[in-house]
């Protein structure tokens, strides 16, 4: 059966509450679209109400982050059951800012996925490698590990469902998005990961999306790879532009 695409925007730490329902009401009309599902991942204090202006729409809203344990004294951390009692079916785990500025490792994006699974949330699990990687040649060694390690104990039924973001760092937010050969060619080799790791079926059904840069110029070049099921984006989900990139065909 062929993938359905995911097109996620990833706000980062952008948009108040009240900025978040007019982007959305704004977006609304431009995302509509059957032939992928469209996730908005925003600001913990912002899924409340996006997702009221949401609603009616083909707008999913995810989350950002969200803390591996169940509840207790983690101060500042949203919890999975507090996501899942709003609604929220889709978090981002292991984004590279989430890495480099508060810590986060493959072992605790690995917490996190299972306790995700645990409340039927769906992760997008972020991996992806430095420029420095990239010019010494160890770029799939490094994401093969970060896909090893956060899989760890993800069962084939949990895998097949989730989606992996590929997330080259070098290619955040500064408008050079990898040539779709690059990123096709990542894709695959993280697609054989999942093969080796599990199996064909469970490879074949696990949705890879590619982020850095993508703009409504660069999606449908991207968007039509064999191994690449979306995007995940930032700063053009804030923009008009997202209704293009969503409708990219
Ligand atoms: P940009 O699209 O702004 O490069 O951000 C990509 C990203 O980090 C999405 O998670």
């Amino acid at each position: 059966m062929a993938r359905k695409k995911i097109i996620a925007g990833n706000w980062k730490m952008n948009m108040t509450p009240s900025e978040a329902v007019k982007l959305v009401e704004e977006l609304k009309p431009l995302v509509a679209t059957e032939d992928a599902d469209v996730v908005f991942c925003v600001p913990a204090i912002d899924i409340i109400p996006a997702m009221e202006a949401a609603k009616g729409s083909n707008i999913e809203i995810g989350a950002e982050n969200m803390y591996f344990e169940e509840k207790g004294a983690f101060t500042g951390e949203i919890s999975p059951a507090m996501l899942t009692d709003v609604g929220v079916k889709y978090v981002v785990l292991g984004h590279s800012e989430r890495r480099e500025y508060f810590a986060e490792t493959s072992e605790t994006v690995n917490k996190k996925m299972l306790k995700a699974f645990e409340h039927g949330l769906t992760p997008i699990m972020c991996c992806g490698e430095t420029l420095e990687q990239r010019e010494q040649g160890v770029t799939m060694d490094f994401i093969r590990q970060q896909v090893k390690v956060g899989f760890l104990n993800v069962t084939a039924a949990q895998a097949a469902i989730s989606v992996i973001a590929y997330e080259p760092i070098w290619a955040i937010g500064t408008g050079k998005t990898a040539t779709t050969a690059q990123a096709q060619e990542v894709c695959k080799a993280i697609r054989e990961c999942i093969a080796e790791i599990y199996d064909e079926a469970t490879a074949a059904a696990i949705r890879i999306q590619y982020g850095g840069s993508v703009n409504a110029a660069t999606a449908p070049e991207l968007f039509v790879q064999p191994d690449i099921d979306g995007g995940l984006v930032g700063g053009a989900a804030l923009k008009p532009d997202f209704g293009k990139i969503v409708n990219w065909k």
